[in-house]
């Protein structure tokens, strides 16, 4: 997730720019640049770090002061955030600049194209594959336009582009697919963004693009077309925030807009890494397949929310992979005296990639000999710099404290290393793997109906405020997600919230169930095995003794309609991958109830978003 801004006027598109950029820094922040188009050339200036740098570097080296131009704030997906990946990117004739929100599935095939015909390639980055391909379009004799409709029909995957040409000055052109952008319809000038938060300080009048539309915008123009060059139908809309919603996407919280950003985060995280020929496809995993079929244990090492991550993996490794898998919390790890070394592949979950005591655990197993595998969701972060191998989430930046879609692109971010690993070491075939990653992929539309169908939750969060101590019980992979919940609760609502595996209850905890107490049940699916039965019979333990049972299960699971005092249904999906939905429900209750509670959402008292002491 990036912030992109495009400008045509008779302002300084530097200034207009850089100013979008700084309202969608929130977008991304690990480097920005601009391209100014002036004279027959292109200004070109970007580095790494915020855009206090960028602004640093235009102070020094400035750029032509025209009305033409483009700027990006990047959240790495592919490439280091440093300065050659930084974007805007150039093409090899220096004619066209672009930049891109995104994940071109097919680069890599594309830049072996371009390298065959003797294009260098200066960066990691799969955008500047797009400024190669445009930059040839046009040098071929295309306009930009006719450039961006040839390019974006050899790109797979999630894109928007935004480019300009040195020898087309006042037009800035940019397509979408799969990725948000809009376009600012100003008196005498116009702009294109990611977000209206970019804009709203100059206009108020938008126009919002749809899926494979690509638009050109001058001084005075905009059009709309598909990506054969027909009129497309666009929707005018005006902008009632004001820009503190507009960086929040319209939401009063960034953890109310994340929670939303779920569908979108998870179905990135996912996308290129399981090839039509069906087979995983983990480039950044750098271990050899034999060094992995010779792992004889697995250690997940993570915190809090992502260590309630780390305990579903471990079920979908075991069930999977058949190697065993430990789950350590990062802080107790390297204290126990630890049985690692070098048949161990140690996989450290962290979606700062800062956590101190994760990192100091991962020092301490690569000394004893393992293998570090790091699951993470930012870029160049020292986790994964420390790391042999690593995994990104693509859930762009997560602002709230409170993890929401961190958790549920690093469960997908572990199903596809537990699918991987069960490829490579060939404990499940092909049409098995397909299987599990086809209900995978139906995930991100099931979050988005239970985001759509969620006023029950909602109501029950505000009928529920006054209560001090809530349970969570959970069976299997529920029961992380049950702790998941309770961890939720006490972080934004700071009430007593505790998970408990479901079976602990006769040993000790049933003893906190009095009459009127709420008590939130993850039921599995029904199925063969005993285990959906089990936790029916402990919803009538806990009812029995008078607690309000909020029973979340499967949406045609009649068997605990008679035993739920609030019913949250869930839509169907295998065992394993439940956790991806039943943590929806909760995370909204936690969030509404804090709202309710007039809490902080974003940022809950005493916490931090990235605890980088021991
Ligand atoms: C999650 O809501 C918390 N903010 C916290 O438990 C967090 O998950 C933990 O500190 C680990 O952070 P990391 O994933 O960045 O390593």
């Amino acid at each position: 997730m990036c912030g992109i801004v495009g400008y045509v006027g008779p302002r300084s598109a530097r200034e207009v720019v850089v100013g979008g950029l700084r309202r969608l820094e929130y977008r991304g922040y690990d480097s920005a640049g601009v391209a100014i188009v002036a004279d027959g050339r292109i200004d070109l200036r970007k580095s790494a770090g915020k855009l206090a740098n960028l602004e640093a570097v235009l102070a020094e080296h400035p750029v032509a002061e025209t009305g033409t131009g483009i700027g990006h704030t990047r959240w790495a997906t592919h490439g280091a955030p440093n300065d050659v990946n930084a974007h805007p990117h150039l093409s090899a004739s220096s004619r066209v600049a672009v930049v891109h929100n995104g994940i071109i599935e097919n680069f890599a095939a594309l830049r072996a194209e371009l390298q065959a015909e003797g294009i260098t390639f200066h960066s990691e980055t799969d955008t500047e594959v797009a400024g190669q391909l445009l930059g040839r379009e046009v040098g071929r004799g295309a306009t930009l336009i006719e450039a961006m409709r040839t390019v974006v029909g050899r790109l797979e995957g999630a894109f928007t582009l935004v480019a300009v040409d040195a020898q087309e000055p006042g037009r800035v052109v940019a397509a979408r697919r799969n990725s948000p952008l809009v376009v600012g319809l100003g008196d005498t000038e116009n702009f294109v963004a990611s977000d209206v938060a970019a804009f709203i300080e100059h206009t108020r009048e938008a126009l919002e693009l749809g899926q494979d539309q690509i638009v050109e915008i001058t001084a005075d123009s905009v059009s709309v077309t598909d990506f054969a060059g027909n009129d497309a139908p666009t929707r005018p809309y005006h902008v009632d925030w004001d820009l503190s919603a507009a960086e929040k996407g319209g939401y009063d919280w960034f953890m109310r807009k994340e929670i939303h950003e779920q569908p979108q985060a998870v179905a990135d995280t996912l996308l290129g890494r399981y090839t039509p020929a069906g087979a995983l496809k983990l480039d950044e995993i750098r271990i050899d397949e034999a060094e992995l079929r010779s792992i004889e244990k697995i250690v997940i090492i993570a915190a809090g929310t992502s260590f309630y991550a780390g305990m579903v993996a471990k079920y979908a490794i075991e069930h999977w992979c058949r190697v065993a898998c430990e789950v350590e919390l990062a802080s107790e790890f390297r204290y126990r005296d630890p049985i690692v070394g070098k048949g161990t592949l140690v996989v450290a979950i962290s979606q700062s990639g800062e956590t101190a005591d994760t990192l100091q655990a991962i020092r301490h197993a690569r000394e004893q000999g393992s293998k570090v595998l790091a699951i993470c969701n930012t870029n160049g972060s020292t986790i994964p710099r420390e790391s042999d191998a690593v995994i990104y989430t693509h859930a762009g930046p997560e602002i709230g404290v409170a993890s929401t879609k961190g958790f549920t692109t690093q469960l997908a971010a572990c199903y596809l290393l537990g699918l991987y690993l069960a490829q490579v070491k060939g404990t499940k075939f092909g049409d098995e793997i397909a299987a599990i990653m086809a209900d995978l992929e139906g995930v991100p539309d099931k979050i988005q109906r239970l985001l759509d169908d969620s006023q029950v939750i909602l109501d029950l969060a505000n009928r529920l405020t006054d209560r001090r101590s809530i349970l969570f019980l959970g069976r299997h992979v529920g029961y992380p997600a049950a702790l998941e919940g309770a961890l939720k609760l006490k972080e934004l609502a700071y009430l007593h919230a505790e998970g408990f595996a479901a079976g602990e209850l006769k040993h000790g905890p049933i003893a906190l169930i009095e009459p009127g107490l709420p008590v939130f049940v993850v039921v599995p699916p029904k199925g063969r095995d005993m285990l959906h039965d089990k936790v029916v019979s402990n919803i009538q333990e806990v009812r029995a003794r008078g607690a309000r049972t909020i029973v979340l299960a499967e949406e045609d699971d009649t068997s605990v309609a008679d035993y739920a005092d609030v019913l949250i249904p869930l839509p169907k999906v295998m065992t394993i991958l439940q956790p991806l939905l039943a943590i929806i429900p909760l995370q909204l209750f936690a969030c509404e109830i804090a709202t309710a509670l007039g809490h902080d959402v974003d940022q809950p008292r005493n916490l931090a978003k990235s605890v980088t002491v021991e």
